[in-house]
């Protein structure tokens, strides 16, 4: 190490890569604790997978011409490994892995952490982000789409958070290739108008022409067929049952015959709970059904439908609405003034704290008013002010910051019968 002379250059985080600072932290909280606690509701259980996957998982899973595996993972080209960029591929290889489907005929999971993707960094959109994704596996019952949806559009009530959900239905191998050739057909009348990227996908990937973000593709695409036009019985079926499901509990819902998701996995049902107050990423949670999924990655026969939330698209929106954090305040701060007063709160500091109390001190020995500056900005509920003289008659000063009413209290001898004298003079929240 080098600290001779000059100013070191500071490092900075990675662009797109963020951290999440106290102040920020407890709205994280909140979104975790929200979902943790509908999750919970709606029987699911945690599963956790680890970052690194192999690259094949991504490729096989999410399919070789999206732009996630063409363009934005990122990989160890010398190990084949790739840091997710979702959490479905890798929850489905552990549900495989450890035959998940064994132990019982349907799973509902979810897990909760980070994923990577090389996009350009913008509001809402980072490299690395957090999703909450739930997945059901072994059910291709359409109450479970319905259920999900309802799930998802739940949390975001509880949270605040105002949204409008998307419908659609991609169909599935039988029906989806006759809907392709429509399509190309359609669009390879209007190819000379489409953007370069739409131009190159429309042959390996047409149906992602519909949900181009370009003006000038979408103008053009605007009297493409609907897919919901193409189904055949059995997903058309399926799609009038979700839709009566939804009905049945209310949630209210729109049809989307753009949305076609950036992954290739989907079958039948898919669905985005969309935001107007985030610009173009508009997206806080999206989903859909996958039934050949687990199949494909080497698993038995096995229908599955999941969604996933963005936890900094969440966040923002919390955020924007100036939501009022709960008060984390401290319960109780112990201002010492001198050493001996020092001496004596460290002691009654812990045994506050080993109560369940939240408590605080100083111990720089700063003057009255900076303890009180200290006390104000950790939201105490209470300071007790301990000078040396008053220490040596037996007193203290109780201040209800709230009030702002004092009273003179007497210390005890034994640090805990104190503590407790104090508990039992102020109405503090025990955590
Ligand atoms: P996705 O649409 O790629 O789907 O992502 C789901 C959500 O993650 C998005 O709606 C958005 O809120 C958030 N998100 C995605 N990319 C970013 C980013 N770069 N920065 C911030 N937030 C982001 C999936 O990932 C599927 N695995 C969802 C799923 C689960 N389908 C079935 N099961």
């Amino acid at each position: 190490m080098n600290f001779s002379g000059g100013i070191a250059v500071k490092i900075k985080a990675l662009n797109g890569f963020k951290d999440i600072i106290p102040g920020e932290v407890e709205l994280w909280l909140k979104v975790e604790q929200t979902a943790r606690n509908i999750f919970n509701r709606f029987n699911f259980s945690e599963i956790r997978m680890p970052i690194l996957e192999k690259t094949d998982l991504f490729s096989r899973s999410i399919g070789e011409a999206t732009d996630i595996v063409e363009k934005e993972m990122y990989t160890f080209v010398d190990k084949q490994i790739t840091m997710r960029p979702e959490a479905t591929a890798s929850l489905l290889r552990a549900y495989i892995q450890h035959g998940l489907y064994v132990q019982k005929p349907i799973q509902r999971l979810f897990t909760i952490g980070p994923m990577f993707r090389h996009e350009r960094p913008q509001k809402g959109r980072l490299r690395q982000f957090h999703q909450m994704d739930v997945e059901v596996l072994g059910s291709a019952n359409p109450r479970v789409d319905t259920e999900l949806m309802a799930m998802g559009a739940m949390l975001l009530e509880e949270l605040g958070i105002d949204v409008s959900l998307e419908l659609n239905s991609l169909g599935c191998p039988e029906c989806r290739p006759g809907f392709r050739k429509t399509l190309l057909t359609f669009i390879d009348d209007r190819r000379d108008e489409l953007c370069d990227d739409c131009k190159r996908r429309s042959t390996s990937n047409p149906l992602r022409v519909l949900d181009c973000k370009n003006p000038r593709c979408r103008e053009q695409v605007e009297e493409a067929p609907s897919i919901l036009d193409h189904l055949c019985g059995s997903c058309g079926e399926h799609f009038s049952s979700v839709q009566k499901g939804l009905q049945d509990i209310n949630v209210v819902y729109s049809l989307n015959k753009f949305m076609v998701r950036g992954l290739d996995y989907y079958t039948r049902t898919t669905f985005e709970f969309i935001t107007a107050d985030l610009g173009s990423q508009a997206a806080v949670g999206a989903g859909g059904r996958y039934d050949g999924l687990v199949e494909t990655l080497g698993g038995p026969k096995t229908p599955g439908i999941g969604f996933a939330l963005g936890m900094e698209r969440l966040v923002l929106l919390l955020q924007q609405k100036e939501l009022e954090t709960e008060s984390t305040g401290c319960d109780m701060f112990v201002a010492g003034l001198g050493e001996k007063a020092i001496d004596f709160a460290f002691p009654l500091v812990h045994a506050l704290r080993q109560m369940g109390l939240q408590a605080a001190m100083d111990h720089e020995g700063r003057s009255l008013k900076s303890q009180m500056k200290q006390a104000n900005k950790l939201q105490s509920g209470y300071v007790l002010i301990v000078g040396e003289s008053e220490l040596e008659q037996g007193q203290a000063v109780l201040r209800n910051m709230e009030t702002q009413e004092q009273q003179d209290v007497k210390i005890s001898d034994a640090t805990d019968t104190f503590a407790r004298s104090l508990q039992e003079k102020c109405t503090l929240r025990i955590s």
